[in-house]
This record gives C-alpha cells, sequence and structure tokens, in this order.
C-alpha cells in the first residue's frame, strides 16, 4: 500500500545513490574533477551516459567548451576526493592537484581517467538536454577501462553527502 507523500521526503528513499566524477577540461586546459549523484547509463549500443550539472557550474562550462568528459566511478578509498571534487570549484582552483588525485591520460578524447577509481568511461558529448535547473549533458562513451585491483563502487548513503559503499 502507498500513501501519498511530498516529493522532498519521498526522493530521500533514493539512497545508496552512486555517484560518478565527472572530468572535463577547462578553457586554460585544466582537468575538472565534479562529483555527481545525478548520472546514469541512457544507451547500450551504442553505450552512452548522461550527467544532470546546474548550469552555472565550472563543470557546465569545461563540457560545453571541450564537447567530451571522462565519467569515472570513484572507489570507496576516494571517499575523502569524492567530497573534495563535490565541495570546491574548480573556478577557483586546481582540484586535483591540491588532492594529489592520481590520473592518467584518456586514450580517446582529451581529458584524464582517475587510477584510483573503479571504472572510468571516456564520452564525447553528442547532445545537451536543459531540463528544469540542470543541464543533462549526454555522451557516447569511446573508451572504458577498469583498475586491475579489486575495489568496491562509492555511494552516497544518506542524505548530507555521507558516503560509503553501497552495503
Ligand atoms: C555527493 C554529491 C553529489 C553531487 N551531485 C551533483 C550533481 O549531480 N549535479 C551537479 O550539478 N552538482 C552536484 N554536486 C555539487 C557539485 O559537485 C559541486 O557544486 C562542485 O563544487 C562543482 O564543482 P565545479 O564548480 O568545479 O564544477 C554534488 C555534490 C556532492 C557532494
Amino acid at each position: 500500500m502507498q500513501k501519498q507523500a511530498e516529493y522532498e521526503k519521498a526522493i530521500k528513499t533514493k539512497y545508496p545513490e552512486p555517484i560518478v566524477i565527472v572530468i572535463a577540461k577547462d578553457a586554460n586546459g585544466k582537468a575538472n574533477p565534479m562529483t555527481a549523484g545525478w548520472n546514469t547509463i541512457v544507451s547500450g549500443s551504442p553505450p552512452m551516459m548522461a550527467v544532470a550539472v546546474v548550469p552555472k557550474r565550472h563543470t557546465a562550462a569545461a563540457i560545453g567548451h571541450s564537447k567530451c568528459f571522462t565519467i569515472a566511478f570513484p572507489s570507496t578509498d576516494m571517499a575523502e576526493e569524492a567530497l573534495f571534487f563535490g565541495t570546491k570549484s574548480g573556478r577557483d582552483i586546481d582540484k586535483l592537484e591540491v588532492t594529489g588525485c592520481k590520473t592518467e591520460p584518456a586514450t580517446k578524447i582529451d581529458s584524464v581517467i582517475l587510477s584510483d577509481a573503479t571504472a572510468n568511461f571516456e564520452c564525447e558529448l553528442q547532445t545537451q538536454i536543459p531540463t528544469g535547473d540542470h543541464i543533462l549533458f549526454v555522451g557516447k562513451v569511446v573508451a572504458s577501462h577498469i583498475n586491475t585491483e579489486p575495489t568496491k563502487r562509492l555511494y552516497t548513503t544518506a542524505a548530507g553527502g555521507e558516503m560509503g559503499p553501497a552495503s
């Protein structure tokens, strides 16, 4: 049985929510990582992924500029970095340099991949769709990578940015 509830109350049942780190190079060529909870696979063949970004974020400008982005699945070891990438803007700082987050060059796009992530997907921007207060950036996956070591994917486990494994 269901009872009607306010949207704000009902949506809090979504946790654990898988998070990704979106990385795009800005107009100065700086690779900028941003944590995003609003992400999804939108096609299997060809593989495509989408992420919803607030228009004023440095990341929205960076994707608009470079027309490509990496989607990294952070591992549970990356909780501190994920919080940092999700609370500081690349407009002001170099988030990768400040955190010392290990990167490798992307192979098919002008971006980087995160060495300690569970997986990385290189995406070419296909389309962008305004959606209320976000822009949905849709990318075609042109290269995929997985960690050579066993890792667990990082999730947001509760409202307020609490992070950890799904269970
Ligand atoms: C767990 C978590 C999930 C987030 N999800 C999103 C998201 O899906 N879309 C978005 O635009 N911002 C999201 N944010 C906020 C951005 O990551 C944050 O504003 C960041 O500082 C923007 O960085 P930038 O200015 O370098 O782009 C999230 C933050 C956290 C901590």
